[in-house]
């Protein structure tokens, strides 16, 4: 059974879900429902992959076949759905709209979980965030202040019930902290073996946050580590089952994407074995290591010279 992690709140967030950057529309409704045959209970959704409104009819159709086959049927209430407010809608004005977008994409009534995609305000209209190179990206003079209300006030409304953020460095979420009527229930952030997040998981564990790792698997780039194939062979699992075990005794939340079916059981097959303390200390040095540490995703690398994590 998979772990179900207390939040600040009162509501639990099942410590394993799918995610679905990069899960193309046409794989993404076998996935879905791959996931949920073999007991994933939480998806990780977002507007901007462009592919919320075939998840939705994929939980759809699941439910719906639930209630018709089963005498104990799954239901809307054992999922948790998360998705996340893009950039473009960081205007109070736009908040609840988008929030409302993705449940109708969804087909929800609400979401459990609501994040801030990222610490960037983009212009509302789509077409102005690029340059005529298509490199460059706007921003919008935005304060995440104003943001995180309209935020709490969908958590008020009943549409989300937690709400929280992504890709946040150390300073903003302490920022956000000193003034959020209600705390961010959740951190996502990359992490994985060459991106341990040390210290920001540190900081959560002290605000009362739950981290939640994005591309634990380093987006396949930690696949090939000698020292974890070592383990693996140890334990008689995969590489990618030794990550994704490593990143769960460190006590986060994983959302690890695939839409190859025989990869989503293999990656929600990773609790009938234990890492041992000298393991876990290994696998958590590996960034250390010459060249290993490495960001796989920063959609500002481009274009502008410099990073959003600096
Ligand atoms: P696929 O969807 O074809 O399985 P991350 O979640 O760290 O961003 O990693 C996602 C990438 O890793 C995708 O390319 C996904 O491809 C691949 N992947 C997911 N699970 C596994 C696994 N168990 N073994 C190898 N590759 C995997």
């Amino acid at each position: 059974m998979v772990r179900h992690i207390k939040l600040n709140n009162g509501h639990s967030i099942p410590q394993i879900g799918l995610g679905t950057w990069q899960s193309e529309r046409n794989e993404v409704s076998k996935a879905i429902t791959v996931a949920l045959e073999k007991g994933y209970r939480h998806i990780d959704c977002a507007a901007i992959y462009g592919n919320e409104d075939v998840i939705g009819k994929a939980i759809q159709n699941y439910l719906q076949q639930q209630q018709q086959n089963n005498t104990r049927p799954i239901k809307r209430e054992d999922l948790f759905i998360t998705s996340k407010l893009w950039n473009t809608c960081h205007r109070k004005e736009h908040v609840k709209g988008a929030c409302k977008e993705t449940l109708k994409n969804l087909k929800l009534t609400y979401l459990d979980l609501y994040l801030i995609h990222w610490p960037l305000a983009f212009p509302f209209n789509d077409e102005n965030i690029r340059d005529e190179k298509g490199g460059f990206v706007k921003l919008d003079n935005v304060p995440l202040m104003e943001t995180w209300k309209a935020m709490e006030e969908l958590v008020d409304e009943g549409l989300v019930r937690s709400i929280g953020i992504s890709n946040f460095t150390s300073q903003l979420i302490l920022d956000l902290n000193s003034y959020a009527r209600i705390k961010p229930a959740i951190l996502q952030n990359e992490c994985h073996p060459y991106l341990n997040q040390k210290d920001l998981i540190k900081l959560c564990k002290q605000l009362g946050i739950v981290f939640e790792s994005y591309s634990p698997l380093g987006h396949a780039t930690v696949l090939n580590d000698e020292i974890i194939a070592q383990i693996a062979q140890r334990h008689k699992k995969s590489v990618g089952q030794i990550v994704l075990r490593w990143n769960l005794q460190l006590g986060n939340v994983i959302i690890p994407k695939s839409t190859n079916p025989s990869r989503i059981e293999e990656n929600l097959n990773i609790l009938d074995f234990e890492l041992t303390d000298k393991e876990m200390n290994k696998i958590s040095s590996l960034e250390e290591e010459e060249g290993k540490k490495i960001r796989t995703c920063d959609p500002l690398d481009f274009g502008w010279g410099w990073n959003i994590f600096c």
